[in-house]
């Protein structure tokens, strides 16, 4: 008899196998029991029936617990009446590990609850679909990246920059020396396409933001593109091939998450079309001021509530384009004609989900490098490597990083960032 995992249940219709399993539910009559179960692949019935499977195994499976691991054995068969589809008409039954007062119960139970207990609460149906979710994601970025000629390169995350400021760094000791932990790629990454040309990265950032919202995780995980010889609006072109490709795997691939999420479809597909519409910061500010926000001056970065507002007059993703070089990092590449702008995007996701890419092109210019890196206060000695690539070799380049957890969120529809990860770090959680 084979072993199998239900999500293959279509190959095996018909066949008896035997799946390891957790009970998830469970509800009985005098002769019939009807078990959820859930293998890791995903969740789907069981019926044990008392005339079939003797007094025995009725009775053990009609007194099981909640999370008892069990190895069933029976056929599989269609089931039109479940989102999953396919169910198991059980004829033996072995427990695994016994559970005894599962804490996470099918009632309601509070945030705080839930993320003391994550451990757990990852075995529930939401945060099943919600890692496919991620999972699919993360699949179709090494896809498209590797179709459309970029090499996956790891920068380091003990690092001795800061590329994105120095007010959220994550400081540590490296033997005699201070090192960070990475809060992005990026300036790696720039090496590194002076090295292959077009590349990506996939991993995990820091930022010691004490920020308490519904789009900040202390630590998260980031795609960072680089590419060399191309000017920024090429860029925006990947960006938003690369979101729409995103969002079409989504839908084609992950059924049954968007099923158990509730999330409609007819909503994802709109942001299948291209090109996104692009608005500058200056009209941002114009269409804001014009709304009523009367907090807005040019020069201000903005908030939640301003994305939000920008984000709903349009119906897809939307770039806002080339902001105030001051509320920027020093390393995007100086409007051509106006000294107090860069050259850079923010992707706002619609539906209030915010920022979830922000890019530019680089400077590449090593004098105008130079005097950004003093005036942002950094230690030019630390940066000595970066201002090398503009000494050999600098041509026009230009990158962006998305959020992995900001999009998961957006795509499952879900109201918080901390579902989007297996261990969300928040301001004051570490633990579990
Ligand atoms: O806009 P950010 O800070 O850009 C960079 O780090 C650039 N160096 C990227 C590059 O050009 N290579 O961050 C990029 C994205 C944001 O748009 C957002 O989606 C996500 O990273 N992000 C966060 N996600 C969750 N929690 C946080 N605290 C985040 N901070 C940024
Ligand atoms: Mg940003």
């Amino acid at each position: 008899m084979e072993s199998i995992q239900i999500l293959d249940a279509k190959k095996h219709v018909g066949e008896t196998v035997q799946i390891g399993a957790w009970v998830a539910n469970k509800r009985s009559s005098g002769k019939i029991a009807f078990l959820q179960l859930r293998d890791g692949t995903a969740y789907f019935q069981g019926i044990v029936v008392k005339s079939e499977v003797g007094e025995e195994v009725f009775q053990l499976a009609k007194n099981l617990n909640q999370e008892t691991a069990v190895l069933v054995t029976g056929e599989i068969r269609e089931d039109s009446r479940s989102k999953f589809g396919y169910e198991i008409g059980i004829s033996g039954l072995e427990v695994v590990g016994e559970s005894h007062d599962y804490p996470i119960t099918p009632k309601e139970h509070g945030t705080d609850f839930l993320m003391d207990h994550r451990h757990l609460w990852l075995r529930s149906s939401k945060q099943h679909a919600i890692m496919q979710i991620r999972n699919e994601i993360i699949r179709a970025t090494y896809e498209f990246f590797n179709k459309n000629g970029f090499i996956k390169i790891d920068p380091p995350i003990l690092t001795g920059s800061a590329p994105e400021g120095t007010t959220d760094l994550f400081e540590t000791n490296y033997f005699d020396q201070k090192a960070y932990l990475s809060q992005s790629g990026q300036l790696y990454m720039e090496a590194a396409a002076m090295a292959f040309g077009k590349v990506f990265s996939f991993g995990p950032t820091f930022r010691a933001e004490k920020s308490k919202t519904r789009r900040h995780l202390i630590e998260f995980w980031m795609i960072e593109p680089e590419m060399a010889f191309m000017h920024q609006e090429e860029s925006l072109e990947v960006q938003e091939q690369y979101v729409a490709f995103l969002v079409q795997n989504v839908l084609d691939n992950c059924d049954y998450a968007l099923d158990v999420l509730g999330r409609d479809r007819e909503v994802l597909k709109k942001y299948t079309k291209l090109p996104f519409p692009r608005i500058s910061y200056d009209d941002a500010v114009e269409l804001l001021q014009k709304n009523g926000f009367d907090d807005i001056q040019w020069g201000d970065d903005f908030g939640s509530p301003h994305e939000t507002f920008i984000a709903n007059s349009f119906d897809q993703p939307v770039f806002i384009l080339n902001y105030p070089k001051a509320i920027k990092p020093f390393y995007m590449k100086p409007h051509p004609t106006r000294k107090d702008v860069v050259i850079c995007a923010d992707m706002i996701a619609p539906e209030g989900y915010g920022e979830i890419i922000g890019g530019s092109e680089r400077a590449i210019d090593h004098e105008y490098l130079l005097e950004q890196i003093r005036a942002h206060g950094l230690d030019e000695n630390e940066y000595s490597w970066y201002l090398d690539l503009r000494k050999y070799g600098s041509v026009p380049h230009t990158g962006f990083g998305l959020g992995l957890e900001r999009t998961v969120t957006w795509l499952s529809g879900i109201e918080h960032v901390r579902e989007s990860i297996p261990f969300p770090r928040l301001l004051n959680r570490i633990y579990p």
